[in-house]
């Protein structure tokens, strides 16, 4: 089995605390891979220091078998890793179109993925000409992630896609996801158990800034221990 990314045991400081201690996370090519863990475990900060926004101080960060850690972020995303952050940062001021528009790599990018784009999320092509501060919390998220659709990205790094949503936006969100991973692979940040259990192949669990456990989520949704000792939930 190949794997496009493989995160190994990175350390990543911001500022002088040291927040991963020791994060490996193998992402097989096409998967849908589940970043799991408690509040502050480091989840964030593993996406940022594959992107580079928080550079690893050690360890190795491989994509497509070359090294990347230490590359400027940029160089990182332009290699085709896509980032959907966290709170669903979209321009409030720009409209669903410009905000789609700017979020072009190359030129013609969005001409490119227009229908694509609609086809994923009907409802953004209807809102296409209101701004951003005037979708709901749902319409949002899925502007959010259709703005790292616009450029070619064959991973895509997706920060809490359910957080805040209402349960039949949350159903829309993930049926739209399952689509994309027939596309792209995906690595996944969810405290939403149940989302990611039926959105994931795999999962990772980080605690305290350090990986703990991996494996199959087919394993995981059968061992309530391990859920309950790290996710606290049951
Ligand atoms: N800019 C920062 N300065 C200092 N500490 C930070 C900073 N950013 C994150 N941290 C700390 O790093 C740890 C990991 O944070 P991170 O955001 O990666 O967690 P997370 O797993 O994504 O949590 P959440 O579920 O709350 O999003 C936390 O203890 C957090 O307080
Ligand atoms: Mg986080």
């Amino acid at each position: 089995m190949e794997n496009i990314l493989e995160v190994q045991n990175i350390q990543t400081f911001i500022g002088q605390y040291h927040i991963l201690q020791g994060v490996s996370v193998s992402v097989p090519k096409g998967s849908i891979t589940a970043l799991l863990g408690r509040n502050g475990a480091g989840k964030t900060t593993t996406l940022k220091s594959i992107l580079g926004l928080t550079p690893p101080r050690e360890g190795k960060v491989i994509f497509e078998g070359n090294e990347i850690q230490g590359i400027p972020s940029f160089d990182i995303a332009r290699l085709g890793i896509g980032f959907v952050p966290e709170h669903r940062a979209i321009f409030r001021d720009l409209s669903v179109e410009e905000n789609l528009k700017i979020a072009e790599r190359n030129k013609g990018d969005y001409a490119r993925k227009e229908e694509m784009l609609f086809s994923l999320f009907p409802d953004l092509k209807r809102l296409i000409t209101l701004s951003g501060a005037n979708l709901s919390g749902g319409q949002q998220q899925m502007l959010a992630i259709a703005r790292a659709l616009v450029a070619d990205n064959r991973l895509l790094l997706i920060d809490e896609p359910s957080e805040g949503l209402a349960p039949v936006i949350i159903e829309n969100m993930m049926t739209a996801i399952r689509q994309l991973s027939a596309e792209s692979t995906i690595v996944l940040v969810e405290q939403n158990f149940l989302v990611a259990s039926q959105l994931a192949e795999y999962y990772v669990i980080i605690e305290e800034g350090r990986s703990v456990r991996a494996g199959k989520m087919a394993d995981l949704v059968n061992d309530p221990d391990t859920i309950h000792r790290y996710l606290g939930a049951a």
